[in-house]
């Protein structure tokens, strides 16, 4: 099957650091691909690379078939590619239903929803739908800022998906989240990938969290792949034990 994206050869410098040196991979229709490595190590840099955030250095990405380096972040949406970052990006005013209206609005990109105005552009019912997925129905009309910090991510991880994407970026979507709340998380991403197919990459720093949630997982180690392999690959391949399963 042909891969729902291809990375390859990137590279991304600033001014004399060289943050990504090389890397490829691809990303399988309905797979979770997780990104792991130390601070530093050119995970967030990659993403930007990917999702025209930032140009990259030199090399390509492709999605579906289609070269897409280059394109801005909008193009990216309307190709249906979205992410979190590694920040918060919700509307602490806004309630959750409206954040969820608002990101639907922008993953679509459409000039009629902007013409429109801050209507619901016919999104209330998929935002509700993505409400009761995440289970999160008693928050609804919650303004975003009064959630916990946990809840918070929970609806930033929500939002990506609003709009059915064909691939979702996740940075460190379990960062700072606690224990209880990891586990929702972690069992919502799982579900959203078993009963709707959706594709993502997701970079954790939580081993635990990738090891239990990835079909395979990219070690980055300063800006190169060190191993690409399945979570029981990975555990098992020396140069990942010796670099950073080791500490
Ligand atoms: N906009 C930027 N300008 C200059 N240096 C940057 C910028 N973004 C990231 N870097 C540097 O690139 C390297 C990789 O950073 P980053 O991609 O954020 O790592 P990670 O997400 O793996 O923690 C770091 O040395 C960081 O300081
Ligand atoms: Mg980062």
């Amino acid at each position: 099957m042909k891969p729902v994206l291809e990375v390859r050869d990137i590279h991304k410098s600033f001014g004399g650091i060289h943050a990504v040196r090389g890397v490829s991979f691809d990303v399988r229709p309905g797979e979770i691909l997780g990104i792991i490595g130390p601070n530093g190590c050119g995970k967030s840099t990659l993403f930007n690379c990917i999702l025209g955030q930032l140009p990259p250095s030199s090399g390509e990405v492709w999605l579906e078939g289609e070269r897409v380096t280059g394109l801005r972040p909008s193009q990216l949406n309307r190709l249906g590619v979205s992410r979190t970052f590694q920040l918060l990006q919700v509307f602490p005013k806004l309630s959750v239903r409206e954040n969820l209206i608002l990101a639907g609005q922008e993953h679509r990109g459409s000039m009629l929803s902007r013409l429109l105005g801050p209507g619901d552009a016919g999104l209330t019912p998929d935002a509700d739908k993505m409400i009761a997925f995440f289970k999160m129905q008693h928050l609804a009309d919650e303004r975003a800022g009064g959630l916990s910090f946990g809840q918070q991510k929970l609806l930033d991880a929500a939002m990506a998906f609003m709009a059915g994407p064909r691939l979702v970026l996740l940075d460190e979507p379990a960062g700072g989240v606690n224990l209880t709340m990891l586990g929702n998380l972690k069992e919502r991403l799982k579900a959203i990938n078993e009963e709707q197919g959706a594709t993502f990459v997701v970079i954790e720093h939580n081993m635990d969290f990738v090891m239990s949630l990835c079909s395979r997982v990219v070690v980055l180690a300063e800006g190169k792949v060190l191993a690409i392999g399945t979570p029981a690959d990975i555990r098992a391949n020396q140069a990942v034990i010796d670099a950073y399963l080791g500490h």
